[in-house]
């Protein structure tokens, strides 16, 4: 279970141009204001428009954003004090695969993600050709990651996030960068998985398919509940033209 406890981002921003000549400050800008909820529902998808604060809510839940006030707790686990045990609970799937990539090949970069569970180095092996031939992508364990199509590459991500059998999952925008046929061979995946997954994306076919939608606007939390009226809202918004970023 996620639990948010009036849990607010803010950073400091560098000073305008204009303010710079006149001795201008860092100014305090809220990335998420305060935000109370608690999502238990199994699949949770998270919509707004670009720069209203998705990625900041989706950070704090596996302690990639620290509350600047509030607390973040997953399972009782508080991602300030128990980051360790947050990020053994939630894993984290970016937009982009090659932010999470870092390894020359698939089965090496699955392997890296199976560290912390304590095998050796030839069980570790053994296992990530196990999760590679569980995704489809057995037969190019060995290639290097660059001649992996897009597609193929955030499958890996996926695996490399799931192979460590994470209670949550938290998916940042993972199909936007995707064609159709790879958009629903991702969807169809997390569809199907037992685990917790909180889905922030622009596909609202996809939201409209989860148990609960939020949406944020403005660095705000502006409805949280049905997904039928959450997109209604998120159309109305963009259709407003009142929004950020
Ligand atoms: N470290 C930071 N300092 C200042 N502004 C930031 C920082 N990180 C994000 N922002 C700004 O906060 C807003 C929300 O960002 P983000 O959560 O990434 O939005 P989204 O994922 O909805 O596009 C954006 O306007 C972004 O530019
Ligand atoms: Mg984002």
């Amino acid at each position: 279970m996620i639990e948010l406890e009036q849990a607010g981002v803010t950073a400091y921003a560098p000073a305008q141009p204009e303010e710079r000549g006149s001795g201008g400050h860092e100014q305090v800008v809220t990335l998420l204001h305060p935000t109370t909820c608690t999502l238990a529902e199994r699949r949770i998808a998270v919509i707004g428009a670009n720069g209203s604060g998705k990625s900041t809510l989706a950070r704090l839940i596996n302690g990639l954003a620290l509350p600047s006030s509030g607390r973040v707790l997953v399972d009782g686990a508080d991602t300030a004090t128990d980051g360790a045990a947050v990020r053994r609970r939630v894993g984290f799937v970016f937009t982009d695969p090659d932010a999470q990539l870092v390894m020359p090949t698939p089965v090496e970069d699955v392997a890296l993600s199976l560290r912390r569970l304590g095998l050796d180095r030839a069980a570790r092996t053994a296992r990530a050709r196990q999760v590679l031939a569980r995704f489809g992508l057995a037969e190019r364990a060995e290639l290097p990651v660059s001649a992996l199509s897009g597609g193929q590459k955030q499958l890996l991500a996926l695996a490399g996030v799931l192979a460590t059998e994470p209670a949550v999952l938290v998916c940042d925008e993972p199909t936007t960068l995707l064609d159709l046929r790879w958009r629903r061979v991702v969807d169809d995946l997390l569809d199907g998985l037992p685990q917790q997954v909180l889905l922030v994306t622009h596909d609202l076919e996809a939201a409209a398919r989860a148990d609960r939608v939020l949406v944020v606007d403005q660095a705000q939390v502006v409805h949280d509940g049905d997904p039928e009226q959450a997109v209604a809202l998120y159309r109305d918004l963009m259709a407003s033209g009142a929004t950020t970023g």
